[in-house]
């Protein structure tokens, strides 16, 4: 659709900045922080593990001086809840408390909204060794620890982002699981008991928090075809509904994808639903959608012979493919990033638009953004004019999905500052702000800002793109 006149973004659009707990914290065992399986996690030769991370536990009002000399709106952050509960069950840890609590107040006194993610990828590794979400005793340590948290936090914080990329975690679950890799059977068990967990946390949150409004976070992205032929078409949309339906009709009608449970079945996956389940988790209704959008995939039709080729060796955003199911395909319309994301900012519109048709909910971007290995100039300084080129074309159809009629309510790049990320460790760098360090070699953790940090300061100063 061309239009004459673009709508702009509406005031008090929340342009925020995305981090998570273990990703970026560092202190990993320091104030009674307890382990979580990011912790225990043996990364690949030479990349650095989460231990210091980006310091942001030491230098947190640093941090948020720099978040508002940015102008930031908004600033997503996860809680570690081993961080709150020592082993994600037992006792509450008053100096974890006391951590999210002067965080929550410096971004408040900045005037910056503060939206809270209670789970992202780290779950406690006392919990992961009886079970993990295998075990129904994890449902009941998440309703706890949610308690928790909106008892503490919820009279300040108004955005709450339950499980973040709950579907990464089912597809991809190679960087949540240290040890052995559950079989997939485990994983639709682990991911039902999610959904109760979501669902119970959702009603809390709605029956504590007043001003509360919460919703899921996971990763969402346009399946293409290959081609026109329509066994292509079946493809993509075998894996649309698999790696996304699936996770945002539960959460907002309460029920499995038919086309997805007809894959359980077929393939002997389906999960132990208990008396319930299904109630609880049809009155867990978000108010509104978190959409993690990186890239879109290509996709052919499946074949049916015998191998299998889901070896889980891509990653969030790099699919393989699934006998029987879909197999992935090159789009040559499309540039990749250093590290094979497909760049596809027209896809991030194409997606926006399907999930608000599905759903009419209010959506919220809670990451999107470009992963490089920026480098220090001559001049001392931070040159990523490909991160501000990525960030305005997908802005840009941004603004082109409001256009549409899309009730985008703000955008949260990943990431706010440099952070580890999952699989590249420091090498692979998301920032508007720099973080002076190597991968082994800590340096002083001095941070700098990049030439995007004051691009974006521009763009929220005047509400969008010149
Ligand atoms: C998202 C995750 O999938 O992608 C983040 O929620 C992650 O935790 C981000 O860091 C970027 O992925 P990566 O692998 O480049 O760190």
């Amino acid at each position: 659709m061309f239009y004459h006149k673009l709508k702009p973004f509406p005031e008090n659009f929340l342009w925020g900045a995305s981090t998570s707990a273990y990703q970026v914290e560092g202190a990993y065992q320091e104030d009674g922080k307890g382990l979580s399986v990011q912790d225990m996690h043996e990364p690949p030769h030479g990349i650095t593990d989460f231990k210091v991370a980006s310091d942001h536990y030491h230098h947190m009002l640093e941090d948020v001086k720099l978040m508002a000399e940015m102008g930031l709106k908004a600033y997503r952050f996860s809680i570690a809840w081993s961080r709150i509960l020592h082993d994600g069950d037992g006792e509450i840890n008053q100096k974890g408390i006391d951590f999210y609590q002067d965080l929550i107040n410096a971004l408040i006194a900045n005037h910056i909204e503060p939206i809270v993610t209670m789970y992202h990828f780290d779950l406690p590794y006392e919990l992961h060794k009886q079970g993990g979400w295998c075990n129904r005793k994890t449902i009941d340590a998440f309703e706890k620890y949610a308690r928790i948290l909106f008892e503490n936090y919820g009279d300040k914080v108004k955005y709450w982002l339950t499980i973040n990329e709950q579907n990464v975690m089912i597809n991809h679950p190679n960087a949540m699981n240290p040890g052995r890799i559950p079989s997939k059977k485990e994983l639709y068990q682990q991911c039902h008991n999610m959904f109760v967990a979501a669902a119970k946390a959702t009603v809390l949150c709605h029956e504590l928090c007043p001003n509360g409004k919460i919703g899921p976070a996971p990763n969402i992205t346009a399946i293409y075809p290959e081609k026109c032929n329509p066994a292509d078409v079946i493809a993509a949309d075998n894996w649309e509904s698999i790696r996304c339906w699936l996770y945002l009709d539960m959460a907002v009608y309460g029920r499995y994808n038919t086309l997805v449970w007809s894959y359980l079945e077929e393939k002997g996956y389906t999960p132990i639903i208990e008396e319930g389940d299904m109630e609880i988790i049809q009155q867990g209704k978000p108010d509104f959608l978190g959409v993690n959008y990186y890239a879109t995939a290509t996709v052919c039709e499946a074949k049916n012979d015998g191998t299998d080729c889901q070896p889980r060796n891509g990653d969030q955003q790099v699919m393989i493919g699934e006998e029987g199911v879909y197999r992935a395909a090159v789009n040559h319309y499309l540039e990749e990033t250093q590290f094979g994301w497909m760049i596809d900012s027209i896809g991030m519109r194409v997606t926006l638009r399907r999930i608000y048709d599905r759903y009419h909910l209010p959506l919220l971007i809670t990451e999107n953004g470009l992963g490089a290995k920026d480098e220090m100039s001559e001049d001392g300084k931070i040159h990523d004019a490909y991160r501000i080129d990525y960030l305005i074309r997908h802005f840009h159809q941004a603004q082109l999905a409001i256009s549409d009629g899309v009730d985008l309510i703000g955008y949260c790049p990943w990431a706010f500052i440099d952070l580890v990320s999952t699989h590249q460790g420091y090498g692979k760098r998301y920032g508007f702000v720099y973080v002076d360090r190597e991968e082994q070699d800590l340096k002083e953790l001095k941070r700098m800002k990049k030439d995007s940090f004051y691009w974006y300061q521009q763009v929220i100063k005047q509400n969008g793109l010149d």
